[in-house]
């Protein structure tokens, strides 16, 4: 991939947001000769074997309700062979057990490419139980026992899967896109983000470089939606507050499309709904802000928090069939946790208090915002003994103190352990020498 280097970047604490990087070549070839040097300042070349490296490493996750199963697929077909997949449903299964026709399609797939998938849904009980074996039942429905609905939870649930997987990174693609190659493009970028930090605290937030919408008989390129207008105002807004400039910096509020360094997406606090996605600029600024009330922890004083927005280069075209009532429940919800939050300066808050009363007076009232702690801190080993039954336990490492060979299917074929053979157990003598 080559893509210009960020024109500025702006400080929040630790956090560093850069600007929107304009992609150049979605390929831009193989490893460097050995004496070849980077031809230029501005623009960087990323070599395909270190997008690799990186994509290796890392889970992608579909979350997915009830979208059709060919969509899907599309998807699937994206996401590059070396990435393991999670595919994370809450698709219906009663009357018609959709979710099962979905497994087997997925499972399907994956035996057709050799590719590692994992199919989870939401609301299995094992899942729900290694929840609850850790403490963490704010994630659950306290009527059903269940994880709770909604695409943040399934997020967060298959964020402590990759963590069991041992990825270092993960990348989320929503399951409604049309164009695998818009797919794959995503994945790659969320590798160059990070190809290009130096920290292993990292965040590649997708800006869309169009979405095409039919008007009257032709397409229109639309850039910035009512929301991500909306959205980026404030979130700027806010930044401004602290800083005495004005700014714009952030375009990447609502990216559905981004990807986090495992370390960083441990730390952060997470939102339901569709503010998950703007309350990661806000809980980052909360937590890496530096600002007074906050500590930043060790790791992250040498450290700091890189935020890269990569804008691509494919029309981004998902499944709009599901109406635009939620447009405002976006921007509702992402003016809530903006509100809600403390670090929120006076000025910003009394001029969202009244944007939140105009909204409510017209009746847009919507669920309120819950919010979930780090993941960081629950015990790996018991979420983990509460899904061993499940058939994807097989993806999960070898315990190091279970003598268990590797799955073929996880390592790969240079770091496979070759271990002496085991010594024939002695056939049983009934006692005679
Ligand atoms: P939009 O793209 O913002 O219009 O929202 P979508 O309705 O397309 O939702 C984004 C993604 O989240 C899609 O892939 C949905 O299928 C998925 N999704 C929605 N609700 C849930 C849920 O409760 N659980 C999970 N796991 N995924 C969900
Ligand atoms: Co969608």
């Amino acid at each position: 991939m080559r893509i210009e280097i960020p024109r500025e970047s702006e400080r929040f604490g630790a956090v560093s947001i850069h600007s929107v990087q304009k992609v150049l070549e979605l390929d831009a070839g193989l490893q460097f000769q050995q004496n070849e040097a980077q031809t230029s300042q501005i623009i960087r070349r990323i070599s395909y074997q270190q997008l690799h490296g990186i994509e290796k490493e890392m889970a992608v996750v579909v979350p997915m309700r009830g979208e059709r199963i060919k969509l899907v697929q599309g998807v699937l077909c994206g996401i590059p062979n070396h990435c393991l997949v999670i595919i994370m449903s809450n698709s219906s299964r009663h009357p018609v057990d959709r979710f099962a026709i979905e497994r087997d399609a997925f499972l399907r797939f994956s035996r057709f490419t050799d590719k590692r998938v994992v199919v989870v849904h939401q609301k299995d009980p094992a899942l729900a139980a290694a929840f609850a074996a850790v403490g963490y039942a704010q994630i659950l429905d306290p009527n059903t026992g269940l994880v709770r609905s909604g695409k943040a939870e399934g997020m967060i649930a298959a964020t402590m899967l990759a963590r069991l997987l041992q990825r270092k990174y993960i990348g989320f693609v929503d399951a409604d896109n049309y164009f695998p190659g818009a797919v794959l493009e995503y994945v790659h970028e969320y590798a160059a983000g990070f190809a290009l930090s130096n920290s292993t605290y990292a965040m590649t937030r997708i800006a869309w470089h169009s979405k095409p919408k039919i008007i009257e008989d032709g397409l229109f390129f639309a850039k910035w939606g009512r929301t991500s207008r909306s959205t980026n105002l404030l979130l700027n807004q806010l930044l401004a507050e602290y800083t005495g400039f004005e700014t714009e910096i952030i375009k990447t509020g609502n990216a559905g499309e981004h990807a986090l360094t495992m370390n960083l997406a441990l730390k952060l606090r997470y939102s339901s709904g569709y503010s998950i996605e703007p309350y990661h600029y806000i809980n980052l600024f909360e937590q890496f802000g530096g600002l007074e009330g906050t500590v930043l922890s060790k790791d992250l004083i040498l450290q700091h928090v890189d935020v890269h927005q990569i804008e691509s280069r494919n029309p981004h075209m998902h499944d709009t069939g599901k109406g635009d009532e939620h447009i405002d429940e976006m921007k509702y919800a992402a003016m809530q946790v903006i509100y809600q939050s403390p670090i929120c300066p006076k000025k910003l808050k009394r001029q969202l208090r009244r944007e939140i009363r105009e909204m409510e007076e017209m009746e847009q009232v919507y669920a309120p915002v819950r919010y979930y702690d780090p993941l960081a801190e629950l015990d790996d080993g018991a979420f983990r003994a509460a899904l061993v039954e499940r058939p994807y336990a097989e993806f999960f490492p070898p315990q190091p103190h279970l003598h268990v060979v590797p799955s073929p299917m996880l390592v790969d074929v240079e770091e496979t352990v070759v271990l002496p053979p085991t010594p024939e157990a002695p056939l049983p003598t009934n006692g005679k020498p």
